[in-house]
Formats: structure tokens, sequence, C-alpha cells
């Protein structure tokens, strides 16, 4: 992995990483091996402070400030002609940067220091070699499909997608040229490859799109996966899910995964990472040459993240598998409260399902916990499912989710409403059914009885 130095140094004397400029919890579990300053060398046994700030990897970066300050500026200054003319080659890929260490700060539409900060950090987070942040997961999707489509070219897709990722596709790209063939059922090799034929019919499958299989707006047999499907060979195909952000890892430390070094992985940074329902940003993860192109299209057209958001998410991620956990195990209280309320027809939720159940297995394989995001249907329609939101007290009612607090949502009206009631009843989007993000508070559970009760 190529490490820029910023947030995120190589130890010297070992491959370990280290953090710098910044403490975080839990390093002595992390299994990358991070060192934090106190499991660094002796202070005793250094001589000066220069050899003690040289011994524990301190940079200049921010006068010892314990966290990266935010970097406000539109460009960088060359300190010569020569190092301009180097920092551009490396940019625009015209020459390799060196192995370890920056490729060098030109202008804040291509790089700048909190963007790599985060950038290196999410890499690590994810096992992939390089990561590229976003001004939005919808602005990762569309720079990544953007760089890989030309006019003729076919997309196959999971389904449902993200709304917003299904009409980026139907509206925006079908008047390019650009035609798109989904599969309804991830577990099912056979219609995959069914899909797979006829896309390739329509033209190039320059990509393939599929979300993990955690979708909360889904009932859970369909939940929906592709590792059949990508296990075979297929020649010319580049691979760029559509991932939501994994919601959980907790028995790995950490919170993403599938891990993204053989395919690209698109994340919408707005949900879990930020996790405060304070910022919108995406990535795409993957390996440096898959990237690459990517990287050259989000430097041309600015879908770079601002300096502040990256400074949060840097923050954020210090906590996000603890947010995680916390609100997975609220999650799970809630899921198994609601699938014994006599005025709950279905919970939405795979540890409740058998454990010999394919979904469910698949869940556990991928994602290793079921999150905290996920959907139930009331007994009745719209009309019992809106009263019961209405009822809420401590829930917000709004969409997103893998904030802090818990958010409610009745997905038909809201973020599936652009589908016409056919295809939303084809994926299991029923006008009874809410979705729940879970957040960290414990209050929840006396809430929604409240709410169901009356
Ligand atoms: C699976 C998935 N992909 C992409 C996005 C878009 O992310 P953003 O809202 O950050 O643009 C979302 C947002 O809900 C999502 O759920």
């Amino acid at each position: 992995m190529r490490l820029r130095g910023y947030g995120i140094t190589s130890c010297p004397s070992c491959s370990f990483h280290i953090l710098t400029g910044s403490v975080v919890p839990s390093t002595t579990e992390n299994r990358h091996g991070y060192f934090t300053l106190s499991q660094g060398p002796d202070r005793q046994s250094c001589a000066t402070s220069a050899d003690l700030d040289a011994r524990l990897w301190v940079r200049p970066l921010s006068e010892g400030s314990v966290k990266p300050p935010v970097f406000l500026t539109s460009t960088f200054v060359f300190r010569t002609a020569e190092e301009g003319r180097d920092f551009f080659d490396y940019t625009v890929g015209r020459r390799d940067p060196p192995a370890e260490g920056r490729s060098g700060l030109i202008y804040s539409r291509f790089n700048h220091p909190n963007l790599e900060i985060v950038e290196d950090r999410l890499a690590v987070y994810e096992g992939a070699e390089e990561g590229l942040v976003f001004s939005s997961g919808m602005a990762a999707i569309a720079t990544a499909i953007l760089a890989y489509l030309r006019p003729g070219d076919a997309i196959l897709h999971s389904r449902p997608l993200y709304g917003g990722t299904e009409v980026l596709i139907e509206k925006t790209l079908t008047p390019f040229g650009i035609q798109a063939e989904g599969f309804l059922d991830g577990l099912d090799e056979s219609s995959i490859r069914v899909a797979a034929e006829c896309a390739m019919t329509k033209g190039r499958v320059a990509i393939d799109l599929y979300r993990n299989a955690v979708q909360p707006d889904e009932h859970a047999g369909r939940y929906r996966a592709c590792e059949a499907y990508c296990r075979s060979d297929r020649q010319q195909a580049r691979v760029s899910p559509d991932y939501r952000m994994r919601q959980h890892a907790a028995r790995a430390g950490l919170p993403v995964a599938p891990r993204a070094r053989r395919r690209s992985v698109d994340l919408s940074l707005t949900k879990y990472v930020g996790g405060h329902s304070d910022l919108i940003g995406g990535a795409v993860m993957g390996s440096r040459a898959n990237l690459k192109l990517i990287r050259a299209l989000r430097s041309a057209i600015g879908t770079q993240l601002d300096p502040h958001s990256c400074w949060m998410l840097s923050r954020s991620l210090e906590t996000v598998w603890l947010r995680m956990e916390r609100a997975a195990i609220n999650a799970a209280k809630v899921a198994q409260f609601l699938s014994e309320h006599p005025n709950v027809a279905r919970v939405h939720y795979p540890p409740l399902l058998p454990a010999d159940v394919p979904a469910r297995q698949l869940m556990e394989r991928q994602s290793g916990s079921a999150g905290s995001t996920f959907s139930f249907e009331v007994r009745g329609g719209e009309a019992e499912a809106f009263a019961f939101l209405n009822r809420l007290e401590v829930f917000k009612l709004a969409v997103s989710l893998g904030g802090t607090e818990s958010l409610i949502c009745h997905p038909a009206t809201t973020v599936h409403s652009g589908l016409t009631e056919e295809a939303r009843c084809a994926i299991g989007i029923t006008p009874a059914l809410i979705r729940v993000s879970v957040g960290i508070a414990d209050d929840l559970i006396a809430d929604i009885g409240r709410a169901l009760a009356a």
C-alpha cells in the first residue's frame, strides 16, 4: 500500500502503519498492527526532544496538535519548478510517483491533505490498495461509472440498486446510448447468468454494479449477492459494485467489508462512516490500477470532497466501529421486540431467520453482523404505517441511515416513491413496510411500544 504520509505513515523499522496526528481507541486490538504513540519508543531513552520527535515519528505538520488541521487552501506552492513538473506528471498519470510517499500537492480539485488523510485511513480500514473520496456517494458512483462506460456499452446490475443509481442509469445514461440489465435474485446463479448473457447482447458489459447483501428496504428472502457470478471468469468486465457502507464488522474491529482488494467498492460515507447525519460524502475503494481512470475523471470534473468534510470524516472514522457495535446491539433488541409484537406482521432482520436459510448464511459470510438498519411491516397498510410513524417521539422521521440518532421512514412514499407500484411490489416495498436505522441511544423500545400499542 502506498501511504502518503499525512494521516498514516509506516514505522521506519518495520512495516507497521501508524496514525499520525490522531489518537485512535482500541489500536492494540487493531489487526492492521497500528502503533499508538504510547506503544512507540521509550521516551526516557531519547536524548533530545528532536530525537524523541524523530523516534515517535511526529511530523511537523500541525505543530504537534493531536488532530490534523483543516487545510483551507485552493492551491499549493511548489518549492521548485522541477517539483511542479513532477507533481503534475504524477497527478495526471504520466509518471508513477515514488513507491512510498506523496505524489505532491497541486490544487485542491486534484488532492489536498485532508482528502489524503481520510483516503489513506479508509484504505487501511477496507484492506484496499487505494481509496478515493468524493463529495457524495452519488458523486462516487457517477464518477466511477462515467470513467469506464462508453456509448454502446451495457451495465449488468443487481436489482434494486439505490434509487439514485437507478435514476442515474435510466434518466442520465440511457440517452447516451448506455443500456442496463438487472437481475433480482443474487442468490440464484442461473438468473444472474441469464441477465449477464442478455446484457452482453446489448453491448460491451463494461461495469457490473451490485449492492451488498444488507438491503434494509427489502425482505430478507431477497437479500442479494453476486458472489457466485463474480467467481466466474468474464472477459472485459470491470466490477464496480454499488455498495452501501457495510454495516458492521465488529468481529474484525473494522467497519467495512467485503474487502476491496479485487473489485472497486463504492461507499456512501454519508451513512455509517460519517455517522452523525452532518455530512455528505462518498468513496471508491480498490486497486490503484482500477482507480486510475476514476481518479483522473474526479480531478477533471471536481467531484472530490472539501477539506472540512474530510476532516470530519477522519474524526468520525475513529469511532465508527464503536458506534456500529452499539447500534447493532440496540437494533437486535428492537428487532426482537418487534418480532414479538402482535401489531407487527413481519420483521426483515436476518438473525431472526432460521440458521440454514441461504440469505442468513450469506449475511453472516459477507457482513458478520446484521448491522442496525432493517425493515419491518406493520399489520395493515399505509394508513396503519403512517399512524405508527406519527406517534413516535424518539425516532426521527427522516430518510438516510447510519447516524447516532434513530431514523425511521416509509420507503414506498419516500426513498422508493420514484418507482411504479408494480416495481415496488416486485422488490418487496409494500405500503406497510417501514425502514428503521437504529442509533446509539437505548430508550427506543418504549417509544416503539407506545406507538404500536395506541
Ligand atoms: C446504497 C447507496 N448507495 C449510494 C447512496 C448515495 O449516497 P449519497 O446520499 O451520499 O450520495 C445511498 C444513499 O442512501 C445508498 O443507500
